[in-house]
């Protein structure tokens, strides 16, 4: 079965085809991307009706260069996924409105995946695919999550933040070091040159005996450092204080996720979501993960971000393990604000 992935619920377009066969895990054919970075930037961050545009303008290409890359036709298409929520209600209307029009074109059905599920399920589209069940940590842009993760479809939640997500941690604080939208890469990249040691930021409810998270408290006091470095600040204060803003983040990242871990007897650990493809991160779970025996998983660099795969993976997962039902009704809607538990 051959499932056209098409995602569209923030700043990037992305198109893909994903095959699967009996009860294996489903083949990534090709994918197909267009980040509307540029476009944003000038802005400071996403203007959500010029991102529904770009879609429209983009959406289409993008997926006939997919269907041009695995060198099949739509017509071998046999079922369209796209994004139904959570995102900016425009940009998935465009999608999903695409979707819809696309399946009832071809006579194929269409199904409506939920973004978290897409980005928790993207480390099966990696070199190495993890097994279930297993403790993921959901970190993104609008989201900061810990799920025990028991099966497709399985999810509960052991934590969340009470307030900013880590991407928007990373991203705030990037605003007030001067640097562009989006901020977590760019800080990331300035952290490489600083001393994480060199600012002591609050590391927020690292010590709150739970599994939630705190990010805004961080972000004011990266504020009162800029404020009093002043406006003569030099290139390797911002770098300095960079690395702390990361090195805090990445600490509470990781202590709260090993918690999670210890206290459901799990030994996997997957990570999803943009902010996954730190490279800070990624190397303090690693070393974490080493000294706790736990494997951890996360899915390919260039699939961390949002991307059309995740979506197609997500929807053929479902289907293979009988966990959704296509629809042949070609009215759609889309969930702007919708709790990953709740997916049925
Ligand atoms: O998952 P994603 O692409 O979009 C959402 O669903 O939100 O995540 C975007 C977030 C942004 O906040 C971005 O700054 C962050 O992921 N991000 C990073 C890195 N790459 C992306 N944060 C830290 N380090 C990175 N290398
Ligand atoms: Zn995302």
């Amino acid at each position: 079965m051959n499932v056209l992935g098409i995602e569209s619920s923030c700043d990037e377009t992305g198109v893909a085809l994903v095959a699967s066969k009996g009860t294996g895990v489903p083949r990534l054919l090709s994918h197909a991307l267009h980040s509307q970075i540029d476009m944003h930037q000038a802005y400071g961050g996403v203007v959500p009706e010029l991102a529904s545009r770009d879609h429209i303008r983009r959406v289409l290409p993008l997926a006939r260069q997919v269907m041009a890359e695995a060198g099949l036709g739509f017509k071998d298409v046999d079922l369209v996924a796209f994004t139904r929520g959570p995102g900016l209600a425009g940009a998935l209307l465009v999608g999903a409105g695409v979707a819809c029009a696309l399946a009832a074109a071809l006579d194929r059905p269409t199904l409506g995946v939920h973004h978290l599920e897409g980005h928790l399920l993207s480390p099966f589209l990696s070199a190495d695919p993890p097994r279930f069940p297993f403790v993921a940590l959901l970190v993104s842009g609008g989201h900061t999550q810990l799920m025990h993760v028991a099966g497709v479809g399985e999810y509960e939640m052991l934590g969340e933040t009470i307030d900013d997500a880590a991407g928007e941690a990373f991203d705030k604080s990037a605003k007030l070091l001067g640097l562009g939208y989006p901020g977590g890469p760019a800080l990331s990249r300035m952290a490489a040159f600083g001393d994480a040691t060199a600012f002591a930021l609050p590391r927020p409810v690292l010590h709150n005996g739970n599994l939630d998270f705190s990010f805004a408290g961080l972000k004011t006091a990266v504020l009162t450092q800029v404020r009093k470095l002043g406006s003569n600040v030099c290139e390797q204060d911002r770098a300095n204080l960079a690395a702390s803003t990361q090195a805090a983040i990445v600490e509470v990242l990781v202590k709260k996720s090993m918690r999670a871990l210890r206290e459901a007897g799990a030994d996997r650990l997957v990570v999803a979501g943009g902010v996954g493809a730190n490279g800070e991160l990624r190397a303090q779970l690693n070393a974490a993960c080493q000294k706790a025996r736990v494997r951890v998983h996360y899915p390919e660099l260039d699939l961390c971000t949002d991307n059309g795969a995740m979506i197609a993976m997500a929807a053929a997962m479902r289907l293979q393990a009988g966990r959704a039902v296509p629809s042949h009704d070609y009215a759609f809607d889309v969930r702007p604000r919708w709790p990953l538990q709740s997916v049925e």
